[in-house]
């Protein structure tokens, strides 16, 4: 009987081991398939790499992005979109211009900030 449990144990160790790796692949998988779905420009990856460091964490006052967050996008977009992402392009207070995407357009950073605010419901 003891040995019937210790081998139904390992049964599940593996099993358990064996869905834990599954769900590493599948989350390793994600990121491939942004990079190969990124052909020049795309509005999410260059968020990362120039916008997430302040606005993931509110930063100097930057408004955060991600769920939970509407609220504080619904604010600033009473200003209007034209706006707002223009003060994205100039820099506005502590905003840097272009946050400091010096490869990024004017219609780079639009896309940018459309998806920090389709990303903040
Ligand atoms: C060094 C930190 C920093 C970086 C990097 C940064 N931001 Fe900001 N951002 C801020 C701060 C702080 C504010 C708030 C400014 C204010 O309203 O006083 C802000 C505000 C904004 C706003 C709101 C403007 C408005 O009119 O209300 C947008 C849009 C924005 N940032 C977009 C971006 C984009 C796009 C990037 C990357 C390309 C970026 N930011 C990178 C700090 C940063």
């Amino acid at each position: 009987m003891l040995k019937m449990n210790v081998l139904m144990n390992t049964v599940g160790l593996i099993a358990a081991a064996t869905l834990a790796s599954a769900n590493f692949a599948n989350e390793a998988e994600q990121p491939l398939q942004v990079a190969q779905s990124t052909d020049g420009f795309n509005a999410k990856s260059t968020y990362m790499a120039s916008c997430f460091a302040c606005h993931s964490t509110g930063a100097a006052g930057a408004p955060k992005v991600g769920a939970g967050n509407a609220a504080v996008w619904d604010a600033r977009l009473e200003k209007s979109m034209d706006t707002v992402v223009s003060n994205a392009i100039n820099g506005v207070n502590t905003m840097p211009a272009k946050g400091l995407c010096f490869t990024c357009t004017d219609e780079d950073i639009r896309a940018i900030v459309e998806y920090m605010v389709v990303s903040s419901t």
